[in-house]
C-alpha cells in the first residue's frame, strides 16, 4: 500500500547572519543553512497494517508524514502510496487518505463541528446517504454528539481530536496517518483515540501509520515500528522481536529497610535466588520485585547506542 524508498528531505534557509550589519550581509551573501531532517528512508507497509513511527522529538516523523501526504515535496528518493505519487497526484492521494496533525487541527475554528465535517463531506464528493451513515458511526465511535453543536474552539483538547479523527476518516479512506494523535490528552481521551484507531483499522482494514512518542500508544495498537532518529531508520519490525534482540538485563528492585529502594542488574544466565542471597547477606530487605525491560528502556538502548 505504502513504498518509501531512500526518502530524502533537506530543508534550506537563507542563512541570516548576528551583528549590527548582519541584516545587509544576510541580503548580499548567498548563503544557505541545510537541514537534513529525513536521511535516505526505505520501508513499505501493507494494507491494513497499523505501523508505529517512533522517534524523539526532531526525529523527522512529521517530514515524513508531510511527504506521504503531498504536502511536502521530497528532495529525493521514490514514494508511492496505493500506486500514486504523493506530490505529484496531490489531490487523488488526499482522497485516499485521512490525517490527523495532532498539534494543528484540521477544523474551521469558528464552526460548530457539525459544519465542519458536512464541509469536509463536500469537500471530498461524498454522497448525501453515505455521509449521514459514516456520521452516525463516528458519532457512535466517538462519542461526538454532546458537542456536535460547539464551535471548534470551544472543545476541549480531547474533543477537538475526536472532531479531527472524524474529519479524517468520513470519508473513508483506505489509509490513515496520525501524527502525535494522543499529545497532550487526558488518559480517558487517549484511551478513546486508541479505541478508535483500532476499531478503524478492525472493520475497514484501514492502514494505518502512527507517529507517536507515547508508547502506550504503540503498546495498545502496533505490532511493528520504525524507529527513527536524525532522520534514519534504526529499527523496523515486530516490537516483540524487538524486545528480544534488544532487551536490556532484567533487574531485582530491593526495598531497604531504611525505605531506601535500590536495583541490581540480573546478568545473563545468573540464578536468581543466588543474586537474591548476595544481596539479603549485604542489605536488611524488606520487600523485592523484578522489573523486566519494558518498550522504553529497549528503545532507549537502542537510541544510546546509535549515539557511538
Ligand atoms: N519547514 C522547515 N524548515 C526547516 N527545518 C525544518 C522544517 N520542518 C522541520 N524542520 C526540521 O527538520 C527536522 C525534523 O523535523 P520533524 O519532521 O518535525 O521532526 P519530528 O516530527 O520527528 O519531531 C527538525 O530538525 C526540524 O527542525
Ligand atoms: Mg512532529
Amino acid at each position: 500500500m505504502i513504498r518509501v524508498e531512500s526518502l530524502t528531505k533537506v530543508f534550506r534557509r537563507p542563512h541570516t547572519f548576528s551583528g549590527p550589519l548582519g541584516p545587509l550581509r544576510t541580503l548580499l551573501t548567498r548563503r544557505y543553512d541545510e537541514r537534513t531532517a529525513v536521511d535516505g528512508v526505505s520501508f513499505e507497509i501493507s494494507a491494513g497494517e497499523i505501523v508505529g513511527y517512533l522517534g524523539p522529538n526532531g526525529a523527522g516523523k512529521s517530514t515524513t508524514v508531510k511527504m506521504l501526504t503531498g504536502i511536502l515535496t521530497p528532495t529525493s528518493g521514490l514514494i508511492e502510496v496505493d500506486g500514486r505519487v504523493p506530490w505529484r497526484d496531490r489531490e487523488a492521494n488526499a482522497r485516499a487518505v485521512g490525517v490527523v496533525f495532532g498539534q494543528r487541527s484540521q477544523l474551521w475554528w469558528d464552526l460548530p463541528l457539525i459544519d465542519s465535517l458536512r464541509l469536509v463531506g463536500d469537500l471530498y464528493d461524498v454522497p448525501a446517504a453515505r455521509f449521514t451513515g459514516s456520521l452516525r458511526r463516528m458519532c457512535d465511535l466517538l462519542g461526538l454528539d454532546d458537542f456536535l453543536q460547539t464551535p471548534v474552539r470551544q472543545l476541549s483538547l480531547g474533543q477537538r481530536m475526536r472532531g479531527d479523527l472524524a474529519a479524517a476518516m468520513l470519508y473513508d479512506p483506505p489509509i490513515l496517518y496520525l501524527d502525535e494523535p494522543t499529545v497532550g490528552l487526558d488518559v480517558m481521551a487517549k484511551q478513546a483515540v486508541r479505541e478508535f484507531i483500532a476499531e478503524t483499522n478492525r472493520l475497514g482494514r484501514t492502514t494505518v501509520v502512527l507517529t507517536t512518542h507515547d508508547l502506550a500508544d504503540v503498546e495498545a495498537l502496533c505490532e511493528r515500528i520504525i524507529l527513527i532518529d536524525k532522520g534514519r531508520v534504526l529499527y523496523d519490525g515486530g516490537i516483540d522481536d524487538l524486545v528480544t534482540a534488544y532487551a536490556p538485563p532484567r533487574r531485582l528492585v530491593v526495598e531497604l529497610a531504611d525505605d531506601e529502594t535500590r536495583t541490581f542488574e540480573i546478568a545473563a544466565g545468573r540464578p536468581i535466588p543466588e543474586l537474591i542471597a548476595q544481596v539479603a547477606a549485604e542489605h536488611p530487605i524488606r520487600d523485592l520485585s523484578i522489573r523486566e525491560p519494558d518498550l522504553e528502556s529497549v528503545i532507549t538502548r537502542i537510541y544510546a547506542e546509535s549515539e557511538r
